[in-house]
This record gives structure tokens, sequence and C-alpha cells, in this order.
């Protein structure tokens, strides 16, 4: 459903761009406040926004090449091909399991940034930790439902192609 919307060929740029200005204020910031970061959150959210700045570049550049240029449906089965395909699940694993974790200590960083004056500072930390650890939960569930553990799932051969399998 959401796919509709965001492949529409007006919308598909803007979203684009979207991320381009993420990405480019995101390494802006980091590079504005290098060296006045305290304590491993503020730290961490250098660090997730770092990967996310990669991975969301790599991710939607990889979407653009399987619709416009492979000319595939860019559906699930495109995204999780890699996981099917040797060696490529060596990039694969980590590649999604520290995207999946990295949006949640990016989001924990910002809420106990945003919370400073709202919640009590261990309170604060020991809520941030939570959603941290949420990320590492839900990650840790999320790869192996890609390798089928909680259904079968069948990658047709067009996709596994795009990795020199079949
Ligand atoms: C958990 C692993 C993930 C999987 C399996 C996955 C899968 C997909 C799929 C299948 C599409 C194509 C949708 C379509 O063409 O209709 C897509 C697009 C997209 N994903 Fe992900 N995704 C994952 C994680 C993420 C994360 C963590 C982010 C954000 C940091 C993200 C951001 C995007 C964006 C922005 C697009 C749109 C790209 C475009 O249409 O040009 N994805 N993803």
């Amino acid at each position: 459903m959401l796919h509709r919307f965001h492949r529409h060929a007006l919308f598909e740029p803007l979203l684009f761009l979207f991320i381009v200005f993420q990405v480019c204020s995101g390494l802006y910031f980091v590079w504005k406040r290098r060296g006045q970061r305290h304590g491993f959150l503020e730290k961490a959210q250098a660090a997730s926004g770092l990967y996310l700045a990669f991975f969301l570049l790599n991710h939607a550049g990889a979407v653009l090449f399987g619709r416009h240029i492979a000319g595939l449906d860019t559906n699930i089965y495109y995204c999780i091909a890699g996981f099917y395909a040797h060696p490529c699940y060596f990039f694969f694993v980590p590649y999604y399991f520290l995207a999946v974790t990295a949006i949640f200590v990016h989001l924990a960083s910002e809420f106990h940034w945003l919370a400073r004056n709202q919640i009590a500072d261990a309170r604060r930390t020991s809520m941030a930790y939570g959603i941290c650890a949420m990320g590492l939960v839900l990650s840790v569930v999320l790869l192996p439902g890609f390798y089928g553990i909680f259904g079968e799932i069948v990658i047709p051969a067009e996709y596994l192609e795009t990795f020199g399998g079949r």
C-alpha cells in the first residue's frame, strides 16, 4: 500500500532529496560537535547517525537501482535475497542488524536529550537504554525471520540472480 505512494513519480525524487538532506545535515552535526560528546549515549548518537547515513544512501540507492536499472519489483524478496546468497550474507546480516539497532540507539539518544528537563537523569538514562535494548531484541528476532524461521520463504530466482545465485 505504502509503496504505491513512495514509488510515485513525483514523490520518489522528493523522498530521495529528503534522504540526501537528512544525511548531509546529520554529517554536518557530527562534524560540528566533534570532540564535545561525553558519555555513552552522546557518542552512540554520533556513531549510529554515521551508520544510518551510510545505510540510508546504500539502501535507497540499491532500491532505486533494482527498480529503475535492473527492472525488478523492489519488494521484500529483493531486499533479503542477499541473505540466501553465499558469500553475500557475510555483508547483509550485520548490515541489517546494525541498521535496525542504529535506529533505536539514535532515537534513544535523541529521547535522552529532549527529555532532559522533564525526566530525572537516572530514570531518563535507564529509559534510553531500554529503547536501545528493544532495538537489539528486534534485530535478533528479525534476522532469523528473514531466514524463514517463522514461515518458509522462497526467494524467486530473478532476485537470487542479482547476487549471481540461482
Ligand atoms: C530491516 C531491514 C529492512 C528491510 C528488509 C527493508 C526493505 C525495504 C524494501 C523492500 C524497500 C522497497 C520498497 C518498495 O520499493 O516499495 C525499502 C525501501 C526503503 N527503505 Fe527499507 N528495509 C529495511 C530497513 C530499513 C531501515 C532501517 C531504513 C531507514 C534507516 C529503511 C529505509 C528505507 C527507505 C527510505 C526506502 C525507500 C527507498 C526508495 O524507494 O527509493 N529501510 N526497504
